[in-house]
C-alpha cells in the first residue's frame, strides 16, 4: 500500500507546472498582462497571508515569486481564456501539467447568462484547454458541497451524469438551458430594454430554472452543470472534484484567522457584531456545514497526490499480484541456441536471463542506475 510521507508532497510539485484559475483572483476581465501581475501582487502576495514566505525571503521574496509564479490574464468563459497570444498559448500548452480550476462566480443569485459562462462554460473552456495540454496529469475541479441541490438527508459523494435532474422527469439538456438564455437575451435586446431590467429578468429566469430542477439558486445549478460537463467529457484525463461546504478562515496555516472580506455566512456573523442583528431565527441543534480554508487547500493538495498514486497501483498492481505467469519462449531458446557454441559471440551477445544474478543484478545495477540516470531533477 503506498503510504504518503511529507516529503512526498514536495517532491510531487517539485518543478510542476500548474495552472490555477481564479483561486488568485489576478486573471480578471482585463486583457493587459501588466494589470495582472500588478493585480497578483497586490491583491495575492500583498496580503497578510504570505508573511511569514515574505519573512522567509526577505528582500528575494519578489524575485522568488517572479521566478515561480507568472500571471496570466484571461476570461475562463472563452475559449483559449480568450488569450490572443498564440506563443502564450503554445507554451502554456506544452508547459502545464496540472490544472486546478476554480474560477467561479460564487453569487448565489447571479444572472442565468453570467453565471452559465463563468461556472458552466468555465468548467468546460478550462476541461478543453487541459485536452490540450500533451503532459496533462490531472485536472482538479473545485465544485461546492451545494450542487446537493434541495435534496435532503445523506447526499452520496457520486459524480452528476450528463443531464441529470434533481426534481421531475425531464433531462437537464445544458444546450437548452444556453438557447433559453440566448432567446431571453435577444428578445429583451430587441425591446431595447435597459441594462436594470436584463439583469432583473436574467437573475430571474437563473432561478427559475435552478427551481425547475431542483436546485436553491443559480449558482448551485450551474456549478453542477459545470461538474457534469467535466465529469462526462475529461475522457483519459484524471480528474477529481472537490466539494467544499462553506469556507471559513484558516485553521492554523500559515496562521489561523486569516480571511479576505466578508462571505457567505460571515455576513450574518459581521451584523452580530456590529449589533445589527441580535438574535436569528434558526435550529441550535443543526448541523452547519462549515470548513476552514486551509483545510479545503490540504485535502485539494493530497487529493492531486492520492490521484496520482491510484493511477499508478492501478497500472501496476496486475503485474505485482497477478498469479504467476509462464511465458513460451521455445523460439528464443532456439535463436540462443545457434549461437551457444560461438564462444565470442555467445558472450558479447549474451541474452540469456538464467546466466543472470537476480538479486544481484536488481539490487545492485538496475535501482543504482534507477536512481542515477533516471531520477535526476527536472531543470
Ligand atoms: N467561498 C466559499 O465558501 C466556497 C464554498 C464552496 C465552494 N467554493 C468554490 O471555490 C472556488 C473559489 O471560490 P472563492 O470563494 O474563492 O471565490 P471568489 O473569491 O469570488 O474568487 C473567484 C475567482 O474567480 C475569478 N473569476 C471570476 N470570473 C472569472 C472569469 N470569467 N475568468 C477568469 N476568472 C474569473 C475571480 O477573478 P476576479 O478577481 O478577477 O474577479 C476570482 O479570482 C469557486 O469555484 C467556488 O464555487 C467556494
Amino acid at each position: 500500500m503506498a503510504e504518503f510521507r511529507s516529503n512526498n508532497v514536495e517532491e510531487y510539485f517539485k518543478g510542476k507546472t500548474i495552472l490555477v484559475t481564479g483561486a488568485t483572483g489576478f486573471l480578471a476581465k482585463t486583457s493587459n498582462p501588466h494589470v495582472a501581475i500588478q493585480r497578483l501582487h497586490n491583491e495575492v502576495f500583498g496580503k497578510e497571508l504570505f508573511n511569514i514566505q515574505r519573512d522567509k525571503w526577505g528582500e528575494k521574496f519578489s524575485s522568488f515569486l517572479s521566478e515561480k509564479v507568472v500571471a496570466v490574464a484571461g476570461d475562463v468563459s472563452l475559449h483559449n481564456f480568450g488569450i490572443k497570444d498564440q506563443t502564450l498559448i503554445q507554451n502554456m500548452l506544452q508547459d502545464i501539467e496540472i490544472i486546478v480550476h476554480s474560477a467561479a462566480t460564487t453569487k448565489w443569485d447571479e444572472r442565468y447568462d453570467v453565471a452559465m459562462n463563468m461556472n458552466t462554460m468555465g468548467a468546460y473552456n478550462t476541461l478543453n484547454f487541459a485536452k490540450m495540454c500533451p503532459t496533462i496529469q490531472v485536472f482538479l475541479h473545485v465544485s461546492t458541497a451545494f450542487v446537493c441541490g434541495e435534496r435532503k438527508g445523506l447526499i452520496p459523494e457520486e459524480p452528476f451524469q450528463m443531464g441529470q435532474t434533481l426534481k421531475g422527469s425531464s433531462k437537464l439538456d445544458i444546450n437548452l438551458e444556453k438557447k433559453l438564455i440566448e432567446q431571453k437575451l435577444s428578445e429583451l435586446h430587441a425591446q431595447n430594454a435597459n441594462e436594470e431590467t436584463i439583469t432583473s429578468i436574467m437573475t430571474e429566469l437563473g432561478t427559475t430554472r435552478a427551481n425547475l430542477h431542483g436546485w436553491q439558486d443559480t449558482y448551485a445549478l450551474t456549478k453542477a452543470m459545470g461538474e457534469m460537463i467535466v465529469t462526462n467529457m475529461k475522457g483519459n484525463i484524471p480528474l477529481i472534484i472537490t466539494r467544499p461546504s462553506g469556507i471559513l478562515g484558516t485553521h492554523s496555516k500559515p496562521f489561523p484567522g486569516w480571511i479576505e472580506g466578508v462571505r457567505t455566512i460571515d455576513f450574518v456573523f459581521v451584523e452580530y457584531f456590529k449589533g445589527e442583528i441580535t438574535s436569528f431565527v434558526g435550529d441550535p441543534n443543526i448541523t452547519m456545514d462549515l470548513i476552514p480554508a486551509d483545510m479545503v487547500a490540504n485535502s485539494m493538495i493530497v487529493a492531486l497526490m492520492k490521484s496520482r498514486l491510484k493511477r499508478i497501483i492501478n497500472i501496476y498492481r496486475p503485474y505485482f499480484t497477478e498469479p504467476e505467469i509462464i511465458f513460451d519462449d521455445k523460439n528464443t531458446e532456439k535463436l540462443r541456441m545457434t549461437i551457444k557454441g560461438v564462444d565470442n559471440v555467445n558472450r558479447e551477445f549474451n541474452f540469456d536471463p538464467k546466466s543472470i544474478d537476480w538479486k544481484d543484478y536488481l539490487m545492485n545495477v538496475h535501482f543504482p542506475g534507477l536512481l542515477q540516470y533516471a531520477m535526476q531533477p527536472k531543470m
